[in-house]
This record gives C-alpha cells, structure tokens and sequence, in this order.
C-alpha cells in the first residue's frame, strides 16, 4: 500500500497523479485537516504531526509513504528517516528542485510556497550544491492555501491575489516557477495566466508521482506489497460537508472521507 500524506487536503493532488500514474497500486491517504494549516507552524511542531501520522499510515500497512505537503518536507525529512530508517520517503521538494533545474535556461527560478517552507532556505541549500549559480527568488504566499482550501480556485481575489504574489518575480526575471506548495496545482491554471505564458512552471505532485512509479519499477519486491485495485482509502482528522465537497473537486472522483483521531 502506497501511503499519502498531507496538512489537509492539498495533497490530493498528488494522489490523482499517483492514481493516474500508477492505477493498479493500493492507497491511502491521511489529511490533517483539524490542524492545517501547516505553514504558520514550527518546524518543531510540523515534525512532531509528521512522526504522528508516519505511525498511522504503517499501522494501516503502507510500505512506502510519500510526504505530499512541501511544508513537512522542507522540516521534518530528516526526523522521519531518521525514526523510520527501513520506510522509503517520498518528499516534493528535491523532485521539483531537479525539474526546475532542467526547465531553467537563465538560472532564475522563483519559488512560491508557505512561509514555513520559503523560511526553511531548504531550496537555497539544495540549489547551491547543485548548481551555485542558479538565483532563486522566494516569495511566500500564504493566503493561497485557505483561499483553495475554501475552494475559491477561479474567483476574482484569488486572481489578484496570485498577481500580486508574481509581481516581485516577474521583476526579477525568473523564467521557471516552483509551484511549493501542493495546494497550488489546484490553481496552476491561474498561476501560468498571472506568470505569463513563457514561465514555465513546476508542479510537484507531477515530478513525485513519477518518482514513485520509477521507485517501483525498479523494485520489483516493493510490487506484490503494494498490488490492488481498490479505491483510495482516504482519512482526515476533521470532516465537514465542506471537506467533503473540496475532497471531491481535488480529486475529481466521488470519495467517502473516514475520520480518525491521531491523539
Ligand atoms: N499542502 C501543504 C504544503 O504543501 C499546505 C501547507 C499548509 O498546510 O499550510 O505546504
């Protein structure tokens, strides 16, 4: 069983792209949607519900997780292999940084995320080792998660919002944008329209979910593990008709949200 996890329910991007991907494997998935959001939050405190509901997702029997939430991974990578050395993690942040190292031709890349993750520098760092002559602009954005979160993906404040976020780097010339949160893809649309056509952008739940599949096709032992064909089984700490709602606009299939308290 591949297991999913996210602040909330952000996340579900990564799962349609995991279904699409690779249909036949068996997954769950965990939103912490009585905590979300993640990115006002300490690192100290992000690690903690990343340890929590690792616990929970092996309990239920999943043999790889993927860390779907660009907030736990860039804080808690570290703490969860460490706790967890036999797991295979998956994060969002190392895929997207390789894409937009392929996708750059000035070596200007801007990254939008959450504060907790733009203030994590985990970015500067990576692409210092790789390449110390990529720029990178780090914009944070954090009223974007509530306004998805909320399901506002076309309306007219989260279009001048997404504007104003872009303005600082389009000024700066950035020709690649790292979509660093994974509620983004969600409003990627909106996003390419207020970048302009040429920027290209990176969406993380695209470049983990072909990390997944090459992971699994390259062993083969992972395979018999995680073999099915049943729906996702997908948990949330805090259900609403609302959730509900949003769940299903994420992921574009009707879903059956279960609650189940971590604590
Ligand atoms: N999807 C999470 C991320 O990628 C949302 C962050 C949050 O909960 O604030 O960072």
């Amino acid at each position: 069983m591949i297991g999913v996890f996210d602040s909330g329910l952000g996340g579900l991007t990564v799962v349609k792209e995991l279904l699409k991907l690779l249909p036949q494997y068996r997954l769950i998935y965990f939103g912490d949607t009585a905590r979300t959001p993640y990115g006002t939050k300490s690192a100290e405190t992000v690690t903690h519900y990343a340890i929590e509901i690792t616990n929970f997702l092996l309990k239920k029997g999943a043999k790889i997780i993927v860390v779907a939430c660009h907030t736990v991974s860039s804080t808690a990578m570290p703490a969860l292999k460490e706790i967890f050395p036999k797991v295979p993690f998956f994060e969002v942040v190392t895929p997207s940084m390789k894409k937009a190292l392929k996708l750059t031709k000035n070596k200007k890349i801007g990254l939008i995320g959450t504060r907790t993750t733009v203030e994590s520098g985990i970015y500067e760092r990576l692409f210092k080792e790789v390449d110390p002559e990529i720029k990178l602009y780090s914009q944070p954005a954090p009223l974007l998660v509530p306004l998805i979160e909320e399901g506002w993906l076309k309306k007219p404040e989260t279009r001048r919002i997404v504007k104003k976020y872009l303005i600082p780097l389009k000024m700066r010339g950035i020709d690649t944008l790292i979509l660093g949160c994974t509620h983004y893809p969600l409003i990627k649309k909106v996003i390419q329209e207020k970048a302009g056509k040429r920027r290209k952008l990176v969406d993380p739940s695209e470049e983990v979910a072909l990390e997944v599949k090459t992971f699994i096709e390259t062993h083969p032992e992972f395979i018999k593990e995680l073999a099915s064909n049943e729906d996702p089984e997908i948990y949330v700490s805090d259900i609403t008709p609302n959730f509900e709602k949003i769940a299903q606009l994420f992921l574009g299939r009707k879903i059956t949200l279960k609650k189940v308290n971590l604590g």
